[in-house]
């Protein structure tokens, strides 16, 4: 049986993120990347609405409404302002890994700050200066010291890194290399011995911050530690599986913003004596985005679904992202080229949508990533590897 309807829930939270997005977000979308400013006071906003954790338990102060409702709200969000929606993708994520890996007491002590505002945000710390792609690469070393553990090293490109109550940070607690001697750990904002650098001057969501972060003999108490030692690395997996859903609903509410501001400019602007949308280049323009966009939207929901129903989903996960963020990727282009030379300046919001596209095909992993965990999925099916 498939059955494309939404459930009276996902319905209300697809239609709250969407009011939201009209009405607080993007209005301001623009003035936000202008001055580069963090979204602090609607992170807390959408706490109050239950937005922070669409697919975080009721008992831990989420709304449990799962993952599909958690993409759709995404996919508002985003086409109201980008730059806010990362930062709420990317808290979706360090709660969804504090429910899975944490003990009842990390669970207790986060959890419910991440949905109601207190943390205001949470950070995934993996990358490094030297690796993003090769996540198993990295350096970051913690070493037990009496019944606790002593960090060393420096993470790069972190996502509100300066304003998190709480992140989750990789380090190598085993000197093997590679996968299995990672671990994952959960900081606090403030704890001595982490310092944050400058933010990045970034081309697009230049209203979200990203840091650099080095550790300085940084004390951890034994129970920092989250999940097992040694399971570093899958957990990091897990949660970046469903972090492209994420990122994948994001660059679509881009995308479909992109789209509406085009055809909304085609049918104003008059060339050679009628608007532009009677044109069939530009209807074509318009046509190839609508049906890209809607694929992308089906692609990204599929994975969503597959994930709520406790099935695998690492490959449609995988599937999303990349085509999401390339067909998002087009429909802002072909949006700038509509929109001529107006396209091309601040005035108008399609550079923005332009600029804060881009990054979709490179967080959370690469496009070229993203191809290498599809491609491997199906050599194993087919025996190969
Ligand atoms: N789920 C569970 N386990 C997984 C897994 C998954 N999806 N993928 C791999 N694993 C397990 C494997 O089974 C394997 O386990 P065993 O050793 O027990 O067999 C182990 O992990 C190692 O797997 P691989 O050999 O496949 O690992 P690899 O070193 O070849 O790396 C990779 C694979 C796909 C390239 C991975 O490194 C990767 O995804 N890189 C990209 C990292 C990334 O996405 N970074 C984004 C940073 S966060 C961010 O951008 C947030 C933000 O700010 C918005």
């Amino acid at each position: 049986m498939i059955d494309f309807e939404l459930s009276e829930e996902q319905r209300l939270i697809q239609a709250t993120a969407r009011d939201f997005a009209r009405e607080v977000l993007q209005p301001q979308a623009r003035n936000r990347d202008r001055d580069q400013l963090f979204p602090a006071a609607e992170l807390r906003r959408l706490a109050a609405l239950g937005l922070l954790g669409v697919n975080v338990p009721q008992s831990l102060g989420g709304s449990e409404a799962g993952a599909v409702a958690y993409a759709l709200a995404m996919m508002e969000l985003a086409s109201g302002c980008a730059a806010t929606t990362v930062a709420v993708a990317v808290t979706n994520m360090v709660s969804e890994i504090i429910v899975k890996y944490g003990s009842e007491a990390q669970q207790h002590e986060h959890v419910p700050r991440l949905q109601n505002g207190e943390h205001v945000c949470g950070a995934f710390a993996l990358s490094e200066p030297h690796t993003g792609s090769d996540a198993a690469a990295l350096k970051t070393s913690a070493a037990r010291v009496g019944d606790g553990w002593i960090v060393n090293g420096s993470k790069q490109w972190i996502t509100s890194g300066d304003h998190s109550g709480v992140l989750v940070v990789w380090a190598r607690t085993s000197p093997a290399g590679g996968a299995r001697g990672l671990s994952a750990f959960l900081v606090k904002a403030g704890t001595p011995g982490l310092f944050i650098g400058k933010h990045e001057d970034k081309m697009g969501l230049r209203g979200s911050t990203t840091v650099p972060l080095t550790f300085e003999d940084m004390k951890l108490p034994a129970d920092a530690l989250l999940g097992r030692e040694g399971d570093g690395f899958k957990i990091a997996m897990e949660a970046l599986d469903g972090g492209r859903i994420g990122v994948a609903s994001q660059a679509y509410g881009i995308g479909r913003a992109a789209l509406q501001a085009a055809t909304s400019y085609a049918r104003e602007r008059k060339a050679f004596g009628n608007p532009l949308a009677e044109f069939q280049a530009i209807q074509w323009m318009l046509a190839d985005s609508a049906t890209e966009l809607e694929a992308a939207r089906l692609l990204v929901l599929r994975g969503a679904w597959l994930k709520e129903h406790g099935q695998p989903f690492t490959r449609e996960a995988s599937m999303g992202k990349v085509y999401a963020s390339e067909a998002a990727w087009r429909a802002c282009d072909r949006a700038l080229q509509i929109h001529g030379g107006n396209g091309y300046v601040r005035e108008y919001d399609v550079e923005r949508h332009l600029r804060d596209v881009r990054v979709t095909r490179i967080y959370e992993g690469t496009s070229e990533v993203q191809r290498i965990v599809i491609a491997r999925t199906l050599l194993r099916e087919f025996g190969i590897q």
